[in-house]
């Protein structure tokens, strides 16, 4: 992709698109976003968008959608079967995924349960550069276990690896043998690790994969739901492909895997999923299961006008300067908040801006919730909704203890064409001002904990009155200021 230079030397993300269509935000006062704290049990998954400023929940559904996918909806060919419009899809993923026979599903976790009640049994460990909460919710909830096989550099929160994601190939070899190839149904490689911070892996990486899941006959699975950030980070720093398009390097990586998998949430800025394969078995050992869980085989549970929304928005995943949006503007308030030493995720990667809650609330112990305390810190003080990516979101071991996670999140999601520049500009501040004030965030603890996926619907409370004391600083330095 060209780039733009200022002749002022600064180094700013320039929006590629205009906004046509706006929507008005509103910043309530901080004793209301206070008690609406309260009243979602300090759980930003409880918040009511009436109170969010900034909502940086997450890029899920949230993607600004192009007019030419908003155009694409009103021509949908609303049928139970046989519609065009999924012939179109199925062309669209043959286009830009490079797989000719689709299995479409209403989102991501949809995919994640038909693959797992098809391959996976009691016993079946699924080796995976690392979980996603879904993915390992549907593996554990059909018997099997997981297994997270990074390398020790992927735990760095302050590095220059430009590959976090990639799959530690050696573990992978020996974890394969000691639990024997039999009881492994599938490997999962996961494009822009979003737990770890939204980290990609190299096409080199998932050659050394294939390599060996082919020296074992193990199926590799390929959850693409952000391969389009992966591709893009693939150009940007792997030499081989420092030439290449998007669409060379989405294939390169989609070839690779027998099965593909996607939250269309993510990847086309629809909303919706699809599994796709070139396999005509694997096809076939699926297939069944869609009529059972989704809906019929020619819209799996969506909506049509979403099936051609996201025809449109995979083609729209071969435009870099669509995709590289929200990478560039994460990777400019990841160097302003480096600048001023806050701990963030570096290097920048997909999705969001990942603060290092570990660091910033050190003085709050893993079982008081860091990340969680941190996500609700802010709200308070911005009226900015990120989301809890540490113990909160990790679920008990089969005894019911408490598993901590291996890294602490603050994710604050930058979903793509969305936000502006000042906006972004106005996190920083508010993330400035927090962080010298971070003594003042204390912990939480849950006083209702649902017994899956805990982190949705679980509400919590503050350990003390920190939340009164964090406000009345803000008050002190802010004046009227909302
Ligand atoms: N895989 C990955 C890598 C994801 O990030 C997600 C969702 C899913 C699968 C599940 O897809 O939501 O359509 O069912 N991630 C969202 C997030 C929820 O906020 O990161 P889904």
């Amino acid at each position: 992709m060209q780039e733009i230079k200022f002749y002022s030397g600064e180094n700013l993300p320039l929006e590629l698109h205009k906004t046509r269509i706006v929507q008005k935000l509103h910043l309530v006062p901080i004793e209301r976003r206070l008690e609406a704290l309260y009243e979602g049990g300090f759980n930003t998954f409880q918040l009511s968008t009436k109170d969010v400023f900034l909502d940086m929940l997450t890029d899920s559904g949230t993607n600004a959608m192009s007019d030419n996918q908003l155009a694409a909806m009103m021509q949908a060919d609303d049928a139970y079967a046989g519609s065009q419009s999924f012939i179109r899809l199925q062309q669209a993923v043959e286009d830009v995924l490079g797989k000719k026979y689709l299995l479409p599903v209403h989102q991501g976790r949809a995919a994640e349960n038909i693959i797992s009640v098809a391959y996976v049994r009691k016993g079946s460990l699924v080796p995976m550069n690392y979980h996603f909460t879904t993915a390992m919710a549907h593996i554990t909830d059909k018997g099997g276990q997981i297994v997270e096989l990074l390398y020790d550099e992927a735990y760095v929160i302050n590095s220059d690896h430009p590959f976090k994601g990639n799959m530690n190939i050696e573990k992978l070899e020996e974890a394969i043998v000691q639990k024997g190839a039999k009881n492994i149904p599938f490997i999962r490689m996961e494009a822009s690790t979003n737990l770890i911070g939204g980290q990609p892996f190299s096409v080199q990486n998932l050659r050394d994969v294939r390599a060996i899941a082919d020296k074992y006959g193990i199926r590799l699975v390929l959850d693409c739901s952000l391969l389009g950030e992966n591709a893009y980070l693939v150009i940007q720093r792997e030499e081989e492909f420092k030439d290449s398009d998007m669409g060379t390097v989405i294939r390169t990586m989609t070839g690779l895997a027998d099965l593909c998998y996607f939250s269309a949430r993510k990847l086309s800025s629809s909303r919706g999923g699809g599994i796709c394969t070139n396999n005509m078995e694997i096809f076939k050992e699926l297939e069944a299961l869609v009529p059972l869980y989704e809906g019929f085989l020619t819209y799996g549970g969506m909506s049509i006008r979403e099936v051609e929304a996201m025809a449109v928005g995979l083609y729209e995943t071969l435009d870099e300067t669509v995709i590289s949006q929200s990478p560039t503007f994460i990777k400019y308030l990841v160097e302003e908040l480096h600048k001023k030493q806050i701990p963030v995720i570096r290097p920048a990667g997909v999705l969001g801006v990942h603060l290092d809650a570990m660091q910033i609330c050190a003085h709050i112990p893993q079982k008081q919730y860091p990340a969680g305390a941190l996500a609700a810190a802010l709200f308070l003080i911005s009226g900015v909704r990120g989301m809890e990516r540490g113990s909160i979101s990790n679920q008990r071991d089969e005894y019911g203890n408490e598993t901590y996670a291996d890294m602490e999140l603050l994710r604050l999601a930058v979903p793509r064409r969305v936000f502006t520049l000042s906006q972004i500009k106005y996190v920083e501040d508010r993330i400035s001002w927090l962080y010298d004030n971070r003594h003042l965030i204390g912990g939480l603890k849950f006083n209702y904990e649902p017994p899956v996926l805990r982190f949705f619907m679980g509400k919590l409370e503050p350990t003390s009155d920190w939340p009164q004391k964090l406000m009345a600083k803000f008050k002190e330095d802010f004046g009227e200021s909302l």
